[in-house]
């Protein structure tokens, strides 16, 4: 005799027992398998005298189905149970703070150029920019360099052809400027600039500069001073004490370098004084109506002395290991 009953509950028992869907595999495997008591019952069916064998394979074949119905309906609660519980804990969590993707920015030099020009755009000045391929009068004559000053050596100017060179400062922009209209002038002059100078750590043949210059009626050294002393204040801090040194520019008389308090000592910072009227004679304006004062510094010293970078080379190198330092 089969016990269709039985088997029918000890299946359902299993089914209902199945808390996963591995588990409910296993029983899968141990209720309607080849090798289960039930497929074996019906295969079993055959054995039996004919006139029981109608009504046995029969109920064995309702006893299958249901169990194939139920483990179905198992199947589907589990599924949707892993579903639900995947929603509630893979949930994204949409307060949690963005993560940046890296990106580029400004070189710390054309920050510090940007700096300094937007000091002196709040001032009043306006901005001029020249060729680097220069004539020997713009870059020299105009300024009052005569002809045997060593600027001028093949040692130390990078000569292009006769009477054109790569300029050696930004001040023939300056020429240009003045050639180029009357008086009141104030104007900043940065750009790149070219010196045959043997690359070390505090010299590279191609560096930056921002010159200024200014022309009106009754310019004078207090104008000038007062000038550098809101500049070098702002760009290295309030605190700041300055000092005026006596130098010398052909094209500036009298002409000063300006020293900034660092520690217990102090650091040149760049180089002006008053225009010489010569200058003024050459590019057509009468020393005698106007005078006016000029300065002009290394953007790369500014950099160098303001973030403390040691090396004028990690300037130029591109790592970003260095770059990334000056973010913005
Ligand atoms: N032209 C000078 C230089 O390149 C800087 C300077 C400009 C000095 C104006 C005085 C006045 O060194």
């Amino acid at each position: 005799m089969i016990d269709s009953d039985a088997l029918l509950a000890d299946a359902l028992e299993l089914i209902a027992a199945a808390s996963d869907r591995e588990a409910l595999e296993a029983v899968r495997i141990a209720s309607v398998g080849r090798h289960a008591p039930l497929p074996l019952a019906l295969r079993a069916v055959g054995e039996l005298p004919p006139e029981q064998r109608g009504e046995a394979g029969k109920r064995l074949n309702e006893v299958r189905q249901a169990v194939e119905a139920r483990l179905a309906e198992r199947q589907a609660e589990l599924e949707s149970e892993a579903l639900a519980s995947t929603l509630a804990n893979d949930r994204s969590d949409v307060t949690l703070p963005g993560r940046a993707l890296p990106h580029g920015g400004l070189h710390v030099l054309t920050q510090t150029r940007r700096e300094i020009e937007q000091i002196f755009l709040e001032l009043g000045y306006a901005i001029a920019e020249g060729p680097e391929v220069e004539t020997e009068f713009n870059n020299f004559t105009a300024l009052n360099i005569p002809d045997d000053h060593p600027a001028k050596a093949d040692s130390d100017t990078l000569w292009i052809s006769d009477g054109v060179l790569l300029r050696t400062h930004t001040s023939p922009v300056q020429v240009r400027v003045m050639q180029s209209q009357q008086p009141p002038v104030a104007v900043i002059c940065p750009g790149r600039v070219y010196r045959r100078d043997t690359q070390d750590a505090t010299h590279s043949p191609i560096f930056h500069q921002v010159e200024g210059l200014v022309i009106d009626e009754g310019v004078t050294l207090a104008h000038l001073k007062g000038t550098l002393e809101h500049v070098t204040k702002r760009l290295f801090g309030q605190e700041r004490k300055l000092r005026l040194r006596s130098g010398f520019f052909p094209f500036t008389e009298p002409s000063v370098e300006l020293d900034v308090s660092w520690g217990d000592g102090w650091m040149e910072v760049l180089g002006a004084g008053m225009v010489d009227p010569n200058v003024l004679e050459h590019v057509g304006y009468d020393p005698e109506q106007v005078t006016g004062f000029a300065f002009g510094m290394g953007i790369e010293r500014i950099a160098m002395l303001r973030h403390g970078i040691p090396d004028i080379r990690m300037l130029y190198d591109n790592d970003v290991r260095f770059l990334a330092q000056f973010p913005a």
